[in-house]
């Protein structure tokens, strides 16, 4: 997964409410990898967006008795805030309902597939689950009612334009199966290629234009607006001025999606059917993580289990909050979280570990050495390059304080407070060893922590005690 140009994106979210914890880990996660390539001298670009024109918007903004607009303005808002909060190094963030940035790609991708032969109008009668944004069958429903979001679906009776997904699905499946499109990781390639050996059905794509629905209109036809996902998908490429001034799409694309494992159909069937019947390359990869869990239950709203990032940054730090999700969220497993244990975490590996091992040898550098000791780069350790590569930035961090576990166990054998006293020279450079390891450590935390990583070399280059970086919480 490597070359020169790394595209990489978060999905769009939906701005019917406040960001939570799980919405956070994946920009977290994309974030982790995309410093790390740039780390690495990839040129890198990085996306991350909300995927506006959707019913759910609508109904939240209805909800709170405001124009969706102002809706709109507010909550978008919250996320930049958010996201500037955990230092997210995004290049972009589109919004869906940005008539320039967006609106004429998503209207160019349309015409291709029209031109393509792959749209055609039906009527159709289905079940559309708001909460899903997607029709749903009556096999689905658990007491009527769609079990995700407890919500009665929608009956609905209309015209739509239909997209020819059956026609690519045996294409997409070779694709993958030769590992030309890849899936991440092996278990999710599974679950898609058995779907598409099942074959799937055309998709509904658009609806007719009503007051309660938004939309980009269809070309050539006022009466349709395209469906959500047709629009939301494409800002993978509209981001990159497809459809308008298309140089950073000719750099960067194809690039890879970063999604969770509940929107896996649309990012490996739909959107690589849409690719194909337009003439555009597929993605590279679509890497798929697992879901942060709470109470046993899946985070979300509509169970009412969410956990507040901005709490959490605000009561322990961006850092704190970074940490935890890189290295105790697995990215291919469901993980559960709780307060105890984020609290645990911290004050072991944050406030004893690695704010402990940082404060003890540089007060030791400061005390003993002369001037800072000049550290120099070296290229990332293979076992940690490893895991970033494959996304799995939990094992990267673990490598990371597995390496300050050793570094600590090191400064208690070696000693250098006693043997400094019995010979100096010895004992400073048994010190400068251990800056120089802690300089090796720190360049790994930067994708990771990059706040922290900055203080610890900001004070190995001034040879000072670093301010202290994790104050310990009761
Ligand atoms: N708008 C669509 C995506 C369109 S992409 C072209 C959407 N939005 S969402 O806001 O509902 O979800 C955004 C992402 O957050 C999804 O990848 C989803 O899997 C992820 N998560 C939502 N809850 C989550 C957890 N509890 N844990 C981890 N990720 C979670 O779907």
């Amino acid at each position: 997964m490597k070359n020169k140009n790394f595209y990489l994106t978060t999905p769009i979210f939906y701005p019917n409410a406040k960001l939570h914890l799980g919405h956070a880990y994946v920009t977290t996660l994309c974030d982790v990898v995309a410093r790390y390539h740039r780390l690495t001298g990839d040129e890198t670009y990085f996306l991350t967006g909300s995927d506006e024109n959707a019913q759910t918007v609508l109904q939240a903004a209805k909800k709170a008795g405001v124009s969706p607009d102002i809706f709109l303005e507010d909550i978008v808002g919250k996320f930049r805030q958010l996201f500037s909060l955990l230092n997210i190094s995004n290049d972009q963030f589109i919004r869906t309902s940005d008539r320039q940035a967006h609106w004429p790609g998503a209207i160019t991708l349309w015409q291709k597939l029209d031109a393509a032969g792959d749209l055609y109008k039906k009527e159709y009668e289905g079940l559309y689950c708001v909460g899903h944004e997607a029709f749903i069958t009556e096999k689905d429903l658990v007491g009527g009612a769609c079990p995700d979001h407890g919500t009665v679906p929608e009956k609905v009776k209309e015209e739509n334009y239909f997209f020819k997904l059956s026609k690519y699905t045996d294409v997409i499946r070779q694709q993958i199966e030769s590992g030309e499109f890849q899936i991440v990781p092996e278990s999710r390639k599974h679950e898609i290629l058995s779907l598409l050996k099942e074959g799937l059905q055309d998709v509904s794509f658009s609806r007719p234009k009503t007051s309660n629905l938004v939309g980009i209109p269809v070309p050539g036809d006022d009466s349709q607006v395209m469906y959500v996902w047709c629009d939301a998908l494409s800002n993978y490429i509209t981001a990159l001025g497809y459809g308008r001034d298309d140089d950073l799409f000719k750099k960067f694309w194809p690039g890879i999606h970063v999604v969770g494992k509940d929107i896996l159909r649309f990012h490996a069937a739909i959107w690589p059917a849409m690719l194909l019947s337009a003439g555009l390359p597929l993605p590279r990869a679509v890497v798929v993580h697992s879901m942060i869990i709470s109470g046993g239950r899946k985070m979300s709203k509509t169970v009412g289990n969410v956990v507040d990032p901005i709490e959490l940054v605000k009561e322990y730090g961006t850092d704190a909050v970074r940490y935890y999700l890189a290295r105790h969220i697995r990215p291919f497993e469901d993980s559960e979280i709780t307060h105890e244990h984020f609290k645990a975490a911290y004050n072991a590996d944050l406030a004893n570990g690695l704010g402990n091992l940082a404060a003890r040898i540089m007060q030791l550098a400061a005390t003993h050495l002369s001037e800072p000791v000049k550290v120099q780069w070296k290229p990332f350790p293979k076992e940690f390059a490893d895991a970033m590569e494959k996304f799995e930035i939990n094992k990267a961090a673990e490598y990371v304080w597995a390496r300050i576990q050793v570094l600590d166990q090191h400064i208690t054998a070696d000693a250098p407070f006693k043997v400094i006293k019995e010979d100096a020279e010895k004992g400073r450079a048994i010190i400068t060893d251990l800056v120089h390891e802690l300089a090796a450590i720190d360049l790994m935390l930067e994708p990771i922590l990059p706040q922290t990583s900055q203080k610890i070399i900001d004070a190995i280059m001034a040879n000072k005690k670093p301010e202290n970086l994790f104050p310990r919480k009761d």
